[in-house]
């Protein structure tokens, strides 16, 4: 069996971010999103990985390398345009050679892994299995309706309600998947989806299978999940500390702080990751925090957020709370008069002060 992550598409909704970065990288617990997806795919027996790529090519390619890291070997498939989830699969024919393939978003994490829906599916052999949960906005995601334990239709994003049982990420297929991909047309946004292509194997009378996930599952495509799947990442750490904390520092609770990070006359309060070459000074790190490497922070307090690699969060006066914090970002306070606020912000950016 063979792995297909798509790793390409835009990630409006993480901007300005993904104005630099691919959002399958930006870090949960200070780790790549898409990295917990090749993990997933490794842990099921997985070997053989192609990862569908777009403009931000050249990037992934940079963190995901050969694979060997994960004992799996990756292969690159290049997407000219984000045309759809079903045009993906219909660009890696000819790597995925006949065999069935699991199918893994890059934006998307399951806490407990894919090795009972893979074996699963190694038993029954069914045309797909897809992966269903509950979902409070439907809308926002591919849902399925079952009749008697059936999937009996397929919708992406449906503007009238057909139940809360949403597509998470993770589809297994077998060849039949090819067939269906050539037959659907572009849907309202213009893509070929592959919500339709499942519905097309359910037409041609094949087995499509239901799977409800147990455990949580987060698409990050958008702040929130993302801050949400960051909390809940965090919460599985163990505490590890390789890093310098001073004797007026206290460390609580659930914390790892890696090596060459340095604390000082500080309070962080887990559960919290800080990367090699923090400097963490005067400040309070509270729950839920995930900072990375080079990051400072002296003089502030933050808490529920994530701040990327090389920026600074320097003497302000109220906590930050909430926020992703791209990199090398730099928040400052005015040491002069006037007492005003003083902004730099990329395209697409989002500030919000305190009332
Ligand atoms: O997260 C689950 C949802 O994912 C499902 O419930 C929906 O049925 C499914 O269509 C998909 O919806 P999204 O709108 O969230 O998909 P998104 O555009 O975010 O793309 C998912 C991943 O696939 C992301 O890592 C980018 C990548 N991608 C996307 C497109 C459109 C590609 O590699 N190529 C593409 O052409």
């Amino acid at each position: 069996m063979k792995g297909l992550i798509l790793s390409g598409g835009r990630g409006t909704r993480l901007r300005p971010l993904t104005y630099t970065s691919a959002k399958q990288l930006v870090p949960v617990a200070n780790k790549p999103v898409l990295f917990y997806g090749i993990e997933a795919l490794a842990e099921a027996g997985i070997r053989q990985i192609g990862i569908v790529v777009g403009e931000t090519h050249a990037e992934i390619r940079a963190a995901v390398g050969d694979g060997s890291r994960w004992g799996v070997c990756v292969t690159y498939i290049q997407q000219d345009e984000p045309r759809g989830l079903a045009h993906a699969v219909l660009i890696s024919e000819a790597f995925i050679g006949g065999e069935p393939f699991v199918m893994y978003l890059g934006d998307n994490l399951l806490n407990k892994g894919i090795v009972p829906f893979v074996q699963q599916f190694g038993h029954e052999h069914p045309a797909a299995q897809i992966l269903l949960t509950p979902v409070p906005d439907p809308q926002m995601f591919g849902v399925a309706e079952l009749k008697d334990g059936k999937v009996v239709r397929l919708v992406e994003k449906p503007q009238d309600p057909i139940g809360n049982l949403a597509l998470v990420g993770v589809y297994m297929f077998g060849p039949e998947i090819f067939d269906s991909v050539k037959r659907i047309t572009p849907s309202r946004r213009n893509e070929l989806e592959i919500t339709d292509a499942i519905q097309d194997l359910i037409d041609r009378g094949l087995t499509v299978t239901p799977h409800l996930v147990d455990g949580w599952w987060k698409d990050t495509g958008k702040l929130e999940d993302m801050l949400e799947a960051n909390r809940l990442i965090l919460e599985t750490i163990t505490r590890r500390i390789d890093g310098t904390v001073d004797a007026e520092s206290r460390i609580e609770g659930k914390v790892i702080i890696e090596a060459g990070a340095v604390i000082e006359h500080s309070v962080v309060r887990g559960p919290v990751i800080i990367g090699a070459g923090a400097r963490i000074r005067n400040a309070y790190v509270g729950p839920f925090t995930a900072i990375m490497n080079d990051v400072e922070i002296r003089d502030s307090e933050i808490e529920h957020s994530i701040v990327l690699e090389g920026s600074c969060v320097n003497d302000l006066g109220t906590r930050v709370a909430d926020s992703l914090i791209g990199k090398n970002v730099k928040i400052n306070r005015m040491p002069l008069k006037p007492s005003a606020y003083r902004f730099m912000l990329g395209d697409n950016s989002e500030v919000w002060i305190r009332w």
